[in-house]
């Protein structure tokens, strides 16, 4: 016998059903236990252990150097919280664009630590990737517009789909991808009218950043949305808090104290009867 309780997350049919609803989904990114377990309290529908842990938490420049192992402890961290939202784990650079068999390996990683679903970049030969994965029977988020790991052949970290080409490209992907099995499909930095237009012409849902309103649901990079981040920000960015500033006055008053004698006060400290101490102090040993 377990004690532990079932998990009941989002089904995942829910997410084609707030599409057609017209009920907007709550995507956050999350990369650690503490975050996942307020995000489920604040009632956001999906979490994405995302490969932005890259450049948000783990100290590098890019995603690109982001790896299998540090994904997969990044998912369990956020699994071990238990949340209602359903967990998409993000495939990393170098994790899937080998081969089909590559991609189903790394894939079932994800979800053996806790995955429900996951995510990969891209379209092309990566359509055959999505095939795999969905036919070893685990879910699949697409992601079109600006894929960062191959920003390089993108031309950097730019809007994608702004010429007539481009968009209409974009939607063949989406199309393909929605066919090879997708659930859902992030689109990044895309023009609004044309994120629309892929919202419309597709039976999945669609999850924007930086697409406009025009998507079934939105997604926010954790130390984005909540002002962890502090300097440039791309213009699709809201902070709807000031946690930077909260964690500086915080750290600046404990060291203040710590410095003042302030802290730790008696309530802080632990007690011992006059007797045993007297004992002590008697035969100290
Ligand atoms: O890794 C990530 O945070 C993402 C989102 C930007 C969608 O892929």
């Amino acid at each position: 016998m377990t004690d532990v309780q079932p998990r009941e997350p989002l089904a995942l049919p829910e997410v084609g059903e707030m599409k057609r609803a017209g009920t907007k989904i709550v995507m956050v990114t999350a990369y650690d236990h503490p975050s996942a377990r307020l995000a489920s309290e604040a009632g956001i529908d999906l979490l994405l252990v995302g490969d932005s842990a890259g450049n948000n938490v783990l100290g590098y420049e890019t995603t690109v150097p982001v790896s299998m192992d540090e994904a997969v402890m990044l998912t369990a961290a956020v699994a071990r919280a238990r949340p209602r939202a359903l967990i998409i784990g993000d495939m990393p650079f170098g994790s899937f664009q080998a081969s089909d068999e590559e991609a189903v390996v790394n894939a079932v990683r994800l979800v053996k630590v806790g995955a429900d679903a996951v995510k990969l970049e891209g379209a092309g030969p990566m359509v055959s990737r999505v095939r795999a994965i969905v036919g070893a029977g685990i879910p699949v988020m697409g992601h079109l517009g600006l894929t960062p790991q191959s920003a390089t052949m993108l031309g950097g970290m730019k809007a994608q789909g702004r010429t007539a080409a481009n968009a209409r490209r974009m939607l063949a992907d989406a199309r393909e991808l929605e066919t090879a099995g997708c659930f859902s499909l992030v689109l990044e930095a895309v023009p609004a009218r044309v994120a629309a237009r892929i919202t419309e012409a597709l039976r999945i849902a669609t999850i924007g950043i930086g697409a406009g309103s025009g998507c079934d649901g939105q997604v926010l990079v954790w130390h984005d949305l909540l002002g962890l981040n502090t300097g440039a920000a791309p213009r699709f960015v809201k902070r709807y808090a000031d946690l930077a500033g909260e964690t500086r006055r915080g750290l600046e008053a404990f060291a203040a104290e710590v410095r003042s004698g302030a802290y730790p006060a008696d309530e802080h400290a632990y007690k011992i009867s006059e007797e045993e101490l007297r004992a002590f102090e008697a035969d100290p040993g």
